[in-house]
């Protein structure tokens, strides 16, 4: 039987590489983003069911769980990114806070409403994916702080969801290309030395993330959960 797959963040980058993945297995996927326009073309393209909600707003998660049929084998938090700063002018601790609260919301929040929205359909044997990133290893401020909350939160959540038999992980991500995430603030020096920092000497792919993914929700990886998996061509090691 085909399995179902719910993919936040799946217009663009990794979530969009993530939904084509399981498209070629055969299974019956969704994919969210915020914006209509971006949903619609995307979800055309892949071949998958398209919903529009923004992870971070818990009455469009409400609606998005609300329009989901059956149960959900696996449900993959790609929403998120970097939130730009305020505009310029805003006094500095107004700034400060609005940029930690608007990074906590986009990377924690929406994996915390959308898992909490869905949980409950994940099925026996089910699995939860959430995206974190290298920038929680490499005091990234506020948004690595954020990255490093999504995986704490994640060994709460695998240890909740684990009598059930469902896994839940982070995968860490390093540098990759092929995505909106860095906007036009990638220059050749930068990108140069991400991946200069990488033993692979190459910047990752969305297909990399993937197929990691993939795996997380394969026979093979039922007894991986609770754990930060780090995906980084070698940018960061454990040991
Ligand atoms: N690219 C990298 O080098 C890198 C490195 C480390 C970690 N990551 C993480 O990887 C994940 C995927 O990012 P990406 O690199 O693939 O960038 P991306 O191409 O910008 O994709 C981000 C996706 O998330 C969606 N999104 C953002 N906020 C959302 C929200 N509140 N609700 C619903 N959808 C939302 C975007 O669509 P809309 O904008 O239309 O909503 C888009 O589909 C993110 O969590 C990011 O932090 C990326």
């Amino acid at each position: 039987m085909s399995r179902t797959v719910l993919v936040t963040g799946g217009t663009s980058g990794i979530g969009r590489a993530v939904a084509a993945r399981f498209t070629a297995d055969g299974a019956g996927v969704t994919i969210t983003g915020r914006h209509p326009d971006t949903v619609e073309s995307a979800a055309k393209e892949l071949g998958v069911r398209g919903l529009v909600c923004d992870a971070s707003d818990p009455d469009q998660v409400v609606a998005l769980a609300a329009d989901l049929d059956g149960p959900l084998d696996v449900l993959v938090n790609a929403a998120g990114g970097l939130v730009p700063g305020s505009a310029p002018g805003t006094p500095p601790l107004q700034a400060l806070a609005r940029q930690w609260l608007s990074n906590v919301s986009a990377n924690v929040l929406t994996a915390v409403l959308t898992t909490a929205a869905v949980g409950g359909r994940l099925a026996p044997e089910g699995t939860v994916v959430s995206i974190g990133s290298i920038g929680a290893e490499r005091g990234g401020g506020s948004y690595g702080a954020a990255k490093a909350a999504l995986a704490a939160w994640n060994t709460f959540l695998a240890a909740e969801l684990g009598p059930r038999g469902v896994t839940c992980n982070v995968i860490s991500s390093g540098y990759v290309t092929g995505t909106n995430f860095f906007g036009d603030g990638m220059t050749e020096e930068r990108h140069q030395r991400l991946v200069e920092e990488t033993m692979l000497k190459r910047p990752g792919t969305p297909g990399d993330l993937a197929e990691t993914i993939f795996f997380l929700a394969s026979p093979g990886a039922r007894h991986i959960t609770g754990q930060t998996i780090h995906v980084n061509g070698g940018a960061f090691t454990t040991r």
